[in-house]
């Protein structure tokens, strides 16, 4: 059955009330709609684990760093709803814009330090959209658990920092990027990428596993870095915005995996710009 779609805050609230009262365990999957498989894990999830679930569906144009782009971007709440059916969540929350920033709306949420770097470095006030509007969304939702997907890892990490600083009472659950049979990770810009563009773009995990791999074998990144950046050159890549190797914990720069690392890249092909990273295995000492 389709659950509801509620565009108020007040309809959201006075739902969420209700199953607070009945001491039950809301679970929330912020999305920006145009829903794929890697989203429907984390619905998954947060339905194993919840009494309640929420997705919810807002493009949201603080986190954007270009009309053109905030323009592109896939809008499909008919098939958003349809796919989540099956799933049985308890409310779709398609806000109405000025249910998050209404008029005279003043205030930006930023964490410094995890967003100097990579996505934070690339898209200039990219994060103080998202933590913005995440911070908004916890709130609004009451809800007990946010489920994100690991691909954003650097999300990931900020809006965990953000609910922890701002003792938002809810617990941020990461779960494994989900990836199609070549490995390349699902996104919703995927759907922008030409046939022969998904093929290339196919290419990208596996280089990444390949550096992994010589990393844990004892490699230097600093060695690898140049060959690997050649071979995605090679696939169609263009502007490879980062590719860095960085502590899982702190995003700080590594050379080796001496500690739990992510490998993390940023770079365009086809006109879209895709993000993926990887856990890379701790080096013994
Ligand atoms: O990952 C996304 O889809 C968005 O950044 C999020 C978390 C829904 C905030 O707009």
């Amino acid at each position: 059955m389709s659950a509801p779609i509620l565009r108020k805050l007040a309809d959201l609230r006075a739902a969420t009330a209700g199953w607070k009262r009945a001491g039950e365990r809301i679970g929330v999957v912020p999305t920006m709609g145009a829903l794929h498989d890697g989203h429907l894990s984390l619905v998954a999830a947060a339905k194993a684990a919840c009494d309640r679930v929420v997705v919810t569906i807002f493009v949201n144009p603080k986190q954007f760093n270009s009309p053109e782009d905030l323009a592109k971007y896939p809008r499909t709440e008919e098939a958003d709803a349809a796919k989540l059916a099956p799933y049985g969540v308890d409310a779709i929350y398609v806000p109405d814009p000025d249910q998050i920033y209404p008029e005279g709306f003043a205030t930006t949420v930023s964490v410094s330090g995890l967003t100097d770097v990579m996505e934070g470095a690339c898209r200039p006030g990219h994060f103080d959209g998202v933590a913005t509007v995440v911070a908004k969304l916890f709130l609004q939702t009451a809800a007990d658990r946010a489920y994100f997907g690991e691909k954003d890892y650097q999300q990931m990490m900020l809006v965990t920092r953000m609910a922890r600083d701002l003792d938002i009472p809810i617990t941020v659950i990461g779960c494994p990027t989900v990836r199609e049979p070549s490995g390349l990770a699902m996104s919703s810009r995927n759907m922008r990428l030409s046939a022969d563009g998904l093929e290339r773009a196919g290419r990208l995990y596996p280089v990444m596993r390949q550096v992994a791999e010589k990393l844990a074998a004892g490699a230097s990144f600093g060695d690898l870095a140049p060959a690997a950046r050649e071979a995605l050159g090679a696939a169609g890549f263009v502007d490879i915005e980062y590719f860095d190797l960085r502590a899982a914990d702190s995003l700080r720069a590594l050379d080796r995996p001496t500690e739990p690392a992510r490998l993390l890249v940023a770079a365009w092909l086809d006109g879209v710009r895709l993000i993926d990273n990887i856990a890379v295995p701790q080096l013994n000492d």
